[in-house]
C-alpha cells in the first residue's frame, strides 16, 4: 500500500478544484451573459467529464489507493458520506444545469461548437433554482472538506494531506 495517491488521481483531483471554482464565479445564465455563460458551461461539462475519468482511473489505481487509517469508526463514516456526496454532486449538478440549458435555449455554441440539447418539458425554473442551490452548497461542503484535509495535516500531523500532495515528503 503506497502513502501517496497516484499521480493520475491528484491531477484529476486538483485540475478539478480549479474547474469548480472557475464554474462557481462564472455562474448566472448563460443565455444572458455570453462570454462568462460559456466559461461556466465549459468549466461545468469539464468537471463532468473528469468525473467519468477519475471513476475510470480510481478503478485501474484500486490498489495503489493508500490507505488513509481512520481516527474512529465515525471518522471513517463520516470521511465516506462526504466522499460519496462530493461524487454525486459532480455527476448531478453538471446534469441539471444542462438540462435547465436545455430549458432555455433551443440551440447553444460552445466555442463555435454547437451543444446536444434535450427537448423538455419540464418546469425549467425550478430545476434551475436546484442547480443553482446546489452549487452552493458543493461550495459549503468542499470548504468543509478541505478544512478537513487542513486539521488533519496541522493539528492531527497525520499524512493524509501530504497523500494529496505530489511535492510534499
Ligand atoms: C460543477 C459545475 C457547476 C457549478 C458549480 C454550477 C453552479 C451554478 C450556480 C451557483 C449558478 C447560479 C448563479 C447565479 O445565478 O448567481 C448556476 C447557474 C446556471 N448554470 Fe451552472 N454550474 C455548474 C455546471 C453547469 C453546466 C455544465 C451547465 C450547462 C451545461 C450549467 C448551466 C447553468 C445555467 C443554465 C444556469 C442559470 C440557471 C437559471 O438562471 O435558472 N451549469 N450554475
Ligand atoms: C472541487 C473540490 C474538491 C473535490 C470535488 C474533492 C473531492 C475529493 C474526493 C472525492 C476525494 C477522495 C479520493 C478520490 O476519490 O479522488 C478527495 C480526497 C482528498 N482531498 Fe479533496 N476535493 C476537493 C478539494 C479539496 C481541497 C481544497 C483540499 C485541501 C485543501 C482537498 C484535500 C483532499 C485530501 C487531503 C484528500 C485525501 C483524503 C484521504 O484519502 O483521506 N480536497 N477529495
Amino acid at each position: 500500500m503506497k502513502n501517496k495517491y497516484p499521480l493520475p488521481i491528484m491531477i484529476i483531483h486538483w485540475l478539478t478544484l480549479f474547474l469548480v471554482v472557475l464554474a462557481y464565479t462564472t455562474g448566472g445564465d448563460p443565455t444572458v451573459h455570453l462570454k462568462t455563460g460559456e466559461l461556466h458551461v465549459f468549466a461545468g461539462i469539464s468537471v463532468f467529464l473528469l468525473f467519468l475519468i477519475r471513476i475510470i482511473i480510481i478503478s485501474i489505481y484500486r490498489k495503489d489507493i493508500p490507505l488513509n487509517k481512520p481516527r474512529s469508526k465515525y471518522q471513517r463514516t463520516l470521511f465516506l458520506m462526504v466522499k460519496y456526496t462530493l461524487y454525486s454532486l459532480l455527476f448531478l449538478i453538471p446534469v441539471l444545469g444542462w438540462v435547465t440549458l436545455s430549458g432555455l435555449t433551443e440551440s447553444y455554441q460552445l466555442f463555435a461548437i454547437s451543444l446536444p440539447l434535450i427537448s423538455n418539458s419540464w418546469d425549467v425554473e425550478i430545476i434551475g433554482e436546484v442547480h443553482e442551490f446546489l452549487g452552493n452548497s458543493f461550495m459549503v461542503l468542499i470548504g468543509f472538506h478541505a478544512l478537513a484535509a487542513l486539521i488533519h495535516h496541522y493539528v492531527f500531523k497525520d499524512n493524509v494531506l501530504k497523500s494529496m500532495l505530489y511535492f510534499k515528503k
